[in-house]
């Protein structure tokens, strides 16, 4: 049996080669199911740790050295990679300090090939646009994923439409839409508005939606999971911690683990908590009241990324935490920019909504969630150039509503050796 389509509400098949993205029966979200039983027999840690340090296209690719779980049937010179993955997992002992925790391990995506998670997910769609004879793909973003689109459209030699909303979208992320040639429109309307247009204008005009509905997206972000088990020597830690938004990346965290532990690549599944934005919590909320009703929501945060109100994979987010007993936290404003400057300050860096990770894993370990002698491993989606204006707002003291307790001031200085031997000698250095 090949992978398929499955409606993960009400089991109906597809085949991969059908272009939708919910399920045409019941409206269900969809996975794309593998053959568990067949890949038992051919992969184990020592197949993908022969792959480590390939200089072979496709698994040069951290997302692509585990093709058998990923897209098993899709030919190689279909196949759009940058190569992207192979993103470093850091233990870092003053933001283990900060978090309240021994042993602290972040795992940076920012260091992606367009400085996000997204180019993961990004090489599995696109890839599968020209599976599909696609030449045109679409998403509605916060700022990233219409960064890796456009650069992977480009790469591929399709044309990448974005919409994203008026305002709010940094500006490091809009450049780089602009500057790989994406089409782009800046719709008077809010992220959960712009993915609605974006999957009826798809529909209608025959582009491929690539948001993180699309299931290929999932199957490419579930690497990061693959990738840090590969890095901690298939240990699994007791903690995967991450930023939710629109909860692709959460959702595809849980299929990833089951699948490796399914697989017996890992001996037990690590507890997945998702962090939310006080202000863009509607997971949290949920999850509250047992998950029992959910609402969408009107989202505000500093952390615009995450800006959403009405995330797309709920469902499957719900089933991640399910599965892994795990758990869903909110962090304030506040404590999402002061978590991002400890970050910043280790020389580790990130943007706004991936500090939700150090944040809430502190936030846990007070509640007495996550214990102190526990492994976690926090994600880190996003590079710190994405966000610069939140990071020097910060660092001068002019967010509103935010308190810079870690601003690091710039000096001004004349041009004069005492003027800045002066503010040398002043500097009281502490280590991060
Ligand atoms: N962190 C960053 C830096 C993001 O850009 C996003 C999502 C998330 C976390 C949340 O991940 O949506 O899978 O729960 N950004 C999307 C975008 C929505 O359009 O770039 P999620």
């Amino acid at each position: 049996m090949g992978s398929i389509l499955q409606c993960m509400d009400c089991a109906q098949q597809y085949p991969t080669t059908q272009v939708i993205y919910t399920c045409p029966a019941c409206g269900g979200l969809l996975d794309v199911i593998h053959d568990l039983d067949a890949l038992r027999s051919q992969v184990s840690r020592e197949f993908f740790d022969s792959r480590l340090g390939s200089l072979d296209f496709p698994y040069n690719s951290g997302v692509w050295r585990y093709k058998e779980m990923v897209n098993p049937e899709i030919p190689p010179d279909l196949i759009v990679s940058h190569p992207e993955g192979n993103t470093n997992l850091y233990k870092h002992q003053g933001l283990a300090d900060y978090a309240g925790i021994k042993s602290l391990y972040l795992k940076h995506e920012g260091e992606n090939p367009t400085g996000s998670f997204k180019d993961r997910g990004m090489t599995g769609g696109v890839s599968q646009a020209r599976v599909l004879g696609m030449n045109r793909v679409a998403c509605a973003s916060t700022g990233n994923t219409s960064a890796s689109l456009a650069s992977y459209a480009a790469f591929a030699g399709l044309q990448g439409i974005v919409l994203f909303q008026n305002k709010q979208i940094a500006i490091g992320k809009l450049a780089q839409a602009v500057a790989y040639g994406a089409a782009c429109i800046r719709v008077d309307a809010d992220f959960d508005r712009n993915i609605q247009l974006v999957r009826q204008l798809s529909t209608e005009l025959d582009i491929y939606v690539l948001n993180s509905v699309n299931p290929f997206r999932l199957e490419g972000q579930k690497t990061i999971m693959f990738e840090i088990m590969q890095q901690l020597r298939w240990q699994a830690p007791d903690w995967i911690v991450c930023p939710g938004g629109n909860l692709g990346n959460s959702s595809a965290f849980g299929k990833g683990l089951r699948e490796l532990y399914a697989l017996g690549l890992i001996d037990k599944l690590p507890r997945i908590a998702i962090i939310q934005a006080e202000g863009a919590n509607p997971l949290y909320r949920a999850y509250q009241n047992g998950f029992s009703h959910f609402n969408s929501m009107h989202a505000e945060t500093i952390a615009t990324a995450i800006k959403i109100g009405n995330p797309v994979n709920y469902p499957k987010a719900v089933r991640a935490v399910q599965w892994t007993e795990g758990a869903v936290e909110e962090v304030t404003d506040q404590e999402i920019m002061d978590a991002k400057a400890k970050i910043d300050a280790s020389g580790i860096g990130c943007e706004p909504a991936s500090a939700c990770s150090v944040a809430g894993i502190r936030k846990l370990v007070e509640k007495g969630e996550i214990r102190r002698g526990e492994t976690v491993v926090g994600i880190l989606t996003g590079h710190v150039l994405k966000d610069a204006e939140a990071t020097i707002s910060y660092h001068r003291g002019e967010l509103d509503g935010i308190e810079s307790h870690y601003a690091n001031h710039i000096h001004d200085a004349t041009d004069s050796i005492e003027a800045i031997r002066a503010i040398i000698e002043g500097i009281h250095f502490a280590r991060a």
